[in-house]
């Protein structure tokens, strides 16, 4: 139960006394629990199993106190001598945790004594700002046999015999539900649409923020709402008065955790901002200068998060803090060039012809975000070149994968760098030339690769000698080659031409490289 429920007695007999509201202080909620099913079962599991110290962990305001007071409530009737709730986040001394639960409990003569073989359970909520406290807590389980504590912090207390529990953010059905009866509390028009959903997906599914979020249907409907959230951060006010404070807004809940850690866990936390959406541990090491060490103890607070995959990532409010510490500490510059460059090198690495090929294509894929990031870091920081040089670099990734971004990447970069290198811009032309083929567009590409070969012809490569003329009109496009394959027509039909015009484009390439030094480019392969 999450709020106090009528009971009504049917027939004569006699009734035991209810025994869950005997020894508890649990608060009511206010509202229902939404979802976690999944998880209420499992710590259930842990709790009633030999567990005696279990940790809820998870980023600030993703319904940590939430689901351990609930599975306090459910657990209750296994604890005779009580099941008690120490709320700690309004105690900054690790001293004073000790008096604190004793007062909750109203131990008189010392926290141990009283509770000695009493079976009890003790909620500590809120414990990361008291860490200090963790050893005594061990000294206490190790003094009362039959005493379970059950914890809620944004990191583990690494003691042994532990259990740590990830408290996820909500799934996307569970925080559409969320948010529509928050909403509607408010406005009772507000549906479960797409806009809602898509409000959750940019939350992450993180309770507070959707709580947060769903306040501000008062002046904006979901729809409006949506379109602001390119900024959460400034949106994500005014929670309710009778919130905690630190959860009045959610910068307040992200400055909590931030607050909390040592100088070098806040530089580094602040540069992995730069990463967009996930990283391995190898670009941290290389981009921030990340020791391992470090980056375990920014996940052990919740503030990074390890995926399914193995990467690691932060939750998007998060990151938008982190960002605006990088903005305001006067490094994002040099972070954001050196995340570029990191990912300039990776581009140049990858392997995108034999066997290697489905290997680079998953690192890339897993990397796209920060492979879009440096480019538009770079378009935005007026440094054309670079961008047309990674664009280029990744050129044909963008024809295997994503032939319509990668146009949009190229054109935009060529249009912007109009002084580029005569050898980058030939590249990426052809690349231009390549992706916009993929859609059919035979003139358009013909028009490209006419203007890269103009290019290639300047440099001086006289070998190659395409022609791509009122033929390409006519849907086809020929190349001239006074070595290699020999003359070919390329008709257009997608695959065959691919093919042929990936080769004829190497044998060109490789040409270029010894005549030009085009190796400067930054190309691993030109096309
Ligand atoms: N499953 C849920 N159903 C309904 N409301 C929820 C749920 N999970 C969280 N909430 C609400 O979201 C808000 C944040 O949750 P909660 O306070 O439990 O987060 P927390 O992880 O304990 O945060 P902090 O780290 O700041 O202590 C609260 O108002 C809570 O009631
Ligand atoms: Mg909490």
């Amino acid at each position: 139960m999450s709020a106090p429920q009528p009971l009504f007695q049917l027939g004569d007999d006699d009734f035991p006394p209810l025994r869950t509201l005997h020894a508890t202080n649990l608060p009511a909620q206010p509202s229902p629990l939404i979802g976690r099913e999944r998880e209420l079962e499992e710590t259930i599991g842990l709790l009633s199993d030999r567990t005696r110290l279990l940790t809820l962990t998870g980023a600030g305001g993703s319904g940590k106190t939430r689901l351990a007071l609930q599975l306090a409530a459910e657990v209750a009737d296994d604890f005779p001598d009580g099941a008690f709730w120490v709320p700690l986040a309004a105690v900054s001394e690790a001293e004073l945790v000790l008096p604190t639960v004793a007062g909750t409990i109203g131990a008189k003569d010392g926290l141990a004594q009283h509770v000695d073989a009493k079976r009890m359970l003790l909620l500590l909520d809120n414990f990361e700002q008291v860490m200090g406290a963790a050893r005594e807590l061990g000294d206490l389980l190790r003094r009362c046999s039959n005493l379970k504590l059950l914890i809620t912090s944004r990191a583990a207390l690494r003691l042994s015999g532990e259990w740590e529990f990830q408290v996820e953010p909500l799934a996307e059905p569970d925080a559409v539900s969320l948010f529509t009866e928050r909403a509607r509390a408010i406005d009772a028009r507000v549906e479960p649409d797409e806009s809602v959903a898509e409000i959750c997906r940019r939350l992450d599914g993180l309770p507070l923020a959707i709580e947060l979020a769903a306040a501000r249907v008062r002046i904006l409907a979901p729809k409006e709402l949506l379109t602001r959230l390119e900024q959460r951060l400034p949106l994500l006010t005014g929670g309710p008065r009778d919130a905690p404070e630190r959860q009045r807004t959610l910068r307040a809940t992200i400055e909590w955790s931030y607050d909390l850690l040592d100088p070098d866990e806040q530089r580094l936390f602040t540069d992995l901002s730069v990463f967009a959406e996930s990283f391995d541990l190898q670009a941290a090491e290389a981009v921030c200068d990340a020791s391992l060490d470090l980056v375990e103890r920014l996940v052990e607070r919740s503030l990074l998060r390890r995926w399914a995959s193995g990467r690691l990532g932060m939750l998007e409010t998060i990151r938008e803090f982190g960002l605006e510490q990088l903005e305001s500490s006067g490094e994002r510059d040099a972070i954001a060039r050196a995340h570029f460059d990191y990912f300039m090198s990776l581009a140049k690495h990858a392997e995108l012809t034999g066997e290697n090929t489905p290997t680079w294509l998953g690192r890339l894929d897993a990397d796209r975000e920060n492979l879009r990031a440096a480019i538009r870091w770079a378009l935005d920081e007026r440094e054309p070149v670079l961008a047309l040089r990674l664009a280029g670099t990744l050129g044909r990734y963008w024809v295997i994968r994503a032939h319509e971004e990668g146009y949009g990447w190229l054109t935009e970069s060529l249009e912007a760098a109009p002084d580029a290198p005569a050898d980058v811009r030939a590249a990426a032309l052809m690349w231009a030339g390549s992706t916009i083929f993929l859609t059919g567009d035979y003139e358009r590409r013909a028009a490209l690769s006419e203007e890269a070969l103009e290019l290639y012809r300047q440099l001086g490569d006289k070998q190659t000698s395409p022609t791509c003329s009122t033929a390409s009109r006519r849907r086809r496009c020929s190349w001239a080659t006074t070595k290699g394959p020999g003359r070919s027509q390329i008709r257009a039909s997608p695959s065959s031409a691919r093919s042929e015009t990936e080769r004829a484009r190497s044998t060109h390439c490789r040409k270029s490289r010894g005549m030009s030094g085009v190796e400067e480019t930054g190309h691993a392969e030109l096309p």
